[in-house]
């Protein structure tokens, strides 16, 4: 199996959704630990309650971003991690983490990239008036969501749907194929 670490800065939730998914028999991934560079990040506890590692660093412990990222290369070696899957994680990696981990690195994103890269994507969605809506599992790449795609699922937008409405919509459908990506990703059916 894949020995997979999962990276989340808050709730928490599809890192859940791939706990559970890597519990199934055959699933080709397991979770070896969680990281988060929030301390509060409330996934944390989930995660240690459900038998798992977890380590917190934040970035005030470090002179500059490269030595945060070097930092958390660290911890992830330590674990001797295949893939890493960012859930959740709000902070860039710099481009030599990226590199570093090119093709073993993924992330859920809550929009049909390549629209709405950043935040506030379902506000922005419903200002345009866009009809459907989603999200998007990618790789990552030095360049802030922009990495080849590797699964995406959609969504209707309705009549008097809120950001909120709207993101318990799309949070489904990314807890279902945040599983799904990364079982392809693990199994070596998606080659980068
Ligand atoms: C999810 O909707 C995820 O797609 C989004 O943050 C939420 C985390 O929820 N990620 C991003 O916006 C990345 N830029 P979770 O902690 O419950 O998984």
């Amino acid at each position: 199996k894949k020995r997979v670490a999962i990276l989340i800065s808050g709730r928490g939730s599809n890192m859940t959704a791939l706990i559970d998914a890597c519990r199934l028999p055959d699933y080709p991934a397991e979770i070896v630990g969680v990281g988060s560079n929030r301390a509060t990040a409330p996934g944390l506890e989930i995660a240690s309650a459900r038998g798992l590692e977890t380590f917190s660093l934040a970035q005030s412990q470090f002179v500059d971003r490269d030595a945060f990222d070097a930092a958390l290369t660290q911890k992830l070696d330590a674990w001797n991690v295949d893939i890493i899957c960012l859930a959740g994680f709000m902070r860039i990696l710099t481009p030599d983490f990226t590199v570093r981990w090119a093709g073993r690195l993924i992330n859920i994103h809550p929009s049909l990239l390549p629209l709405y890269r950043g935040l506030d994507t379902h506000a922005r969605a419903l200002a345009d008036g866009a009809r459907v809506h989603g999200c998007t599992v990618h790789f990552v790449t030095p360049d802030l969501d922009e990495g080849p795609t590797i699964m995406q699922a959609q969504v209707p937008v309705l009549p008097g749907d809120t950001p909120d409405t709207l993101a318990t919509r799309i949070l489904v459908e990314e807890h279902r194929i945040y599983p799904e990506a990364l079982c392809l990703l693990a199994s070596g059916t998606l080659k980068y």
